[in-house]
């Protein structure tokens, strides 16, 4: 794992914001697995910056979200394809088109996860996957298990999960309860993986997902075995290291 140290959040985002950028540059029709949450709004807005003064052309760009949350439709303000469209999609020269997010209205889940799988599968190997840490070393929303899931599925979330982000909803109770997500295999086939971890509460986390055993109750703890994986981190979330 490279380990890339950030002074701060805007400093995160700004140096992950050239490594992305960096792969649009050299692939114009790249394909990026893209991430949501707090930690990538900062690199949203860098390349949003990056297209409008004419650096970045995303016109080729195809995306897969790692994630959406069963039941929320896109026009849901707390669904993932709504944070998507408003953080990034709307304000770049993107085909909408060419950007997926999975269909968090699809009540039958063995349908979604096996139109998703192959959705991503269709599209070709990821040049990038995006990902952001939970507090619990998940990744798009695999939770800690006994296993590593492979693929996309739809799973519970874990209490740490719903209570980490019952920030954005009126209270947990609104928070739902399952979501589909990429599995870790699927993860694992992007050509380069790059995770953003910003803040002490996730210091300990981060610690255990480099330097630690290489174990599903830690799913992040999966990318030690990955051979191109870039953490840009700030100097809070790599304090335990
Ligand atoms: C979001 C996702 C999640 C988040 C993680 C961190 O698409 O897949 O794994 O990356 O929960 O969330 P934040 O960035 O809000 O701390």
């Amino acid at each position: 794992m490279r380990i890339i140290r950030a002074k701060d959040y805007e400093d995160m985002s700004k140096k992950a914001a050239e490594i992305i950028a960096s792969v649009v540059t050299l692939k114009p029709d790249c394909i990026l697995g893209l991430a949501t949450g707090s930690s990538p709004i900062g690199l949203y807005k860098n390349l949003i910056e990056k297209c409008k003064n004419g650096e970045l052309d995303f016109s080729q760009v195809k995306t897969a979200n790692l994630d959406e949350y069963v039941g929320l439709g896109p026009d849901d303000d707390q669904s993932y394809r709504y944070f998507m469209n408003n953080n990034l999609f709307n304000h770049i020269n993107i085909n909408i088109e060419n950007t997926n997010v999975p269909n968090g209205l699809e009540k039958d889940a063995d349908k979604e996860v096996a139109r998703y799988e192959k959705l991503v599968q269709d599209l070709g190997e990821m040049d990038l996957q995006l990902l952001g840490l939970g507090l619990d070393g998940h990744i798009g929303f695999n939770e800690p298990a006994p296993v590593f899931p492979k693929v996309t599925q739809c799973v519970e979330l874990d209490p740490s999960t719903i209570e980490a982000n019952k920030r954005f909803f009126a209270s947990a109770d609104d928070v739902p309860r399952t979501a589909y997500t990429m599995g870790i295999g699927t993860i694992m086939r992007a050509k380069k993986v790059l995770l953003i971890v910003n803040g002490k509460a996730k210091a300990e986390i981060l610690a255990k997902v480099i330097n630690g055993p290489v174990d599903p109750m830690v799913p992040a703890s999966i990318l030690q075995f990955h051979n191109d994986v870039t953490v840009v981190a700030d100097e809070e979330a790599l304090s335990a290291l």
